[in-house]
């Protein structure tokens, strides 16, 4: 089904310099899509976006807006003309800058979340007459922390329990995440059952893989942290086992949710598990790798990370290209060539 060949009006992609945003926007140029990706504006970017503007279809269907979750209303320009808006941008997932300001924050960025995403929602409205479908990408922590239920398989049907994850959580940021991710995803399921959106969400697990953007992308430096870092106190120590997904099946699942006409609510986008034997396994394959630990993974040492369940997504027709050894060939092979390991 891959291609080229136009395919009518744009859709939107909210956060284009972010890992999955990139890779998405690339995903969806080799479909043929025309794309509006907002970024940031930012006084200081020199960043290089050539990641984006160079891609193969870019200069025809690729065009950049500017917008912040801070200014929903920003979003305005990009999603007019849009058939469709896939809103991949957070302001809650930035590992790599521990100063920022979600630590002296971290209700202004769940705020900033939950407000940005329904104002994003409420241009889509104002929207309506062009924009059929908005996929919200949320997270397996909107689902997974659920107390006594940590040996059950989950599925769509869970929703992570906030007060009990701000219980078992004691680091600042992956609490961060948990709290904006679940209560975005609650508001923005919310607010399109009460405007009859059809609103789908994908909610994928730990993303890998080779990565075409700027910065390095923070999950990746995650699962390279779980495998190769501190392993005796546990870099690895902390989930022992967690589910992870590679970048392209998460932007393959996302042109299936777009283009599903049934399509409808949450689908966990999830295709492999690291267990203990895998982490050795991969450990003993790149003998000469170590990459620095997160300090906050020992601060979430010991959480028991429940087993997901992508049925719903596979019963609706999708496959899984990748598995563990290609998601972490390719983003070991990325990070070796961008010179972070
Ligand atoms: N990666 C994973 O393992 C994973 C797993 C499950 C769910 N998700 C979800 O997938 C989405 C993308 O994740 P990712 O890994 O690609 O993250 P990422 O690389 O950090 O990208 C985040 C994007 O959001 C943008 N952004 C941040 N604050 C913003 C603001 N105030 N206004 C507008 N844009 C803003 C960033 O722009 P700048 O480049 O300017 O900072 C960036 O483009 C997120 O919703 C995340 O919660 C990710």
């Amino acid at each position: 089904m891959e291609g080229r060949g136009s395919k009518g009006p744009a859709v939107c992609v909210t956060g284009g310099t972010g890992f999955l945003g990139s890779w998405l926007i690339m995903k969806l140029l080799h479909h043929g899509y025309h794309v509006h990706a907002t970024i940031r504006h930012n006084n200081k970017r020199d960043d290089d976006i050539t990641f984006l503007t160079d891609l193969p279809g870019a200069a025809e269907n690729l065009k950049l807006f500017e917008a912040d979750l801070g200014h929903p209303e920003t979003f305005s320009a990009a999603i007019t003309g849009c058939s469709a808006v896939i809103h991949v941008a957070t302001p809650a997932l930035d590992f790599n800058n521990n100063n920022q300001d979600h630590h002296t924050a971290e209700e202004a960025i769940v705020e900033r979340s939950i407000t940005g995403t329904l104002g994003i929602l409420k241009a889509c409205l104002h929207h309506s007459e062009t924009v059929k479908r908005v996929v919200y990408t949320s997270g397996t922590a909107a689902v997974v922390y659920n107390d006594g239920h940590e040996d059950q398989m989950m599925d769509e049907s869970f929703w992570t329990d906030v007060e009990y994850g701000r219980k078992v959580m004691k680091n600042k940021f992956t609490r961060t995440l948990m709290t904006a991710k679940t209560l975005t995803e609650w508001k923005a399921v919310e607010f399109a059952r009460e405007h009859g959106m059809d609103l789908v969400t994908l909610i994928p697990s730990i993303v890998v893989g080779p990565f075409i953007c700027a910065k390095f992308p923070a999950s990746i430096r995650l699962a390279l942290a779980m495998v190769f870092g501190e392993k005796d106190d546990g870099g690895g120590g902390m989930m022992t086992e967690v589910s992870m997904v590679h970048v392209d099946d998460v932007a393959r699942a996302y042109v299936f949710l777009l283009e599903s006409p049934t399509a409808e609510g949450r689908y966990i986008c999830s295709s492999s598990r690291l267990t203990k034997d895998q982490r050795d396994k991969l450990s003993a394959k790149y003998p000469d790798l170590a990459v620095p630990a997160m300090k906050s993974l020992k601060d979430i040492k010991g959480l028991k990370v429940p087993k997901i369940s992508s049925r719903k997504l596979l019963d609706a027709g999708f496959e899984f290209k990748y598995g563990l050894d290609d998601m972490f060939d390719a983003a070991i092979k990325c990070c070796k060539t961008k010179c972070y390991i």
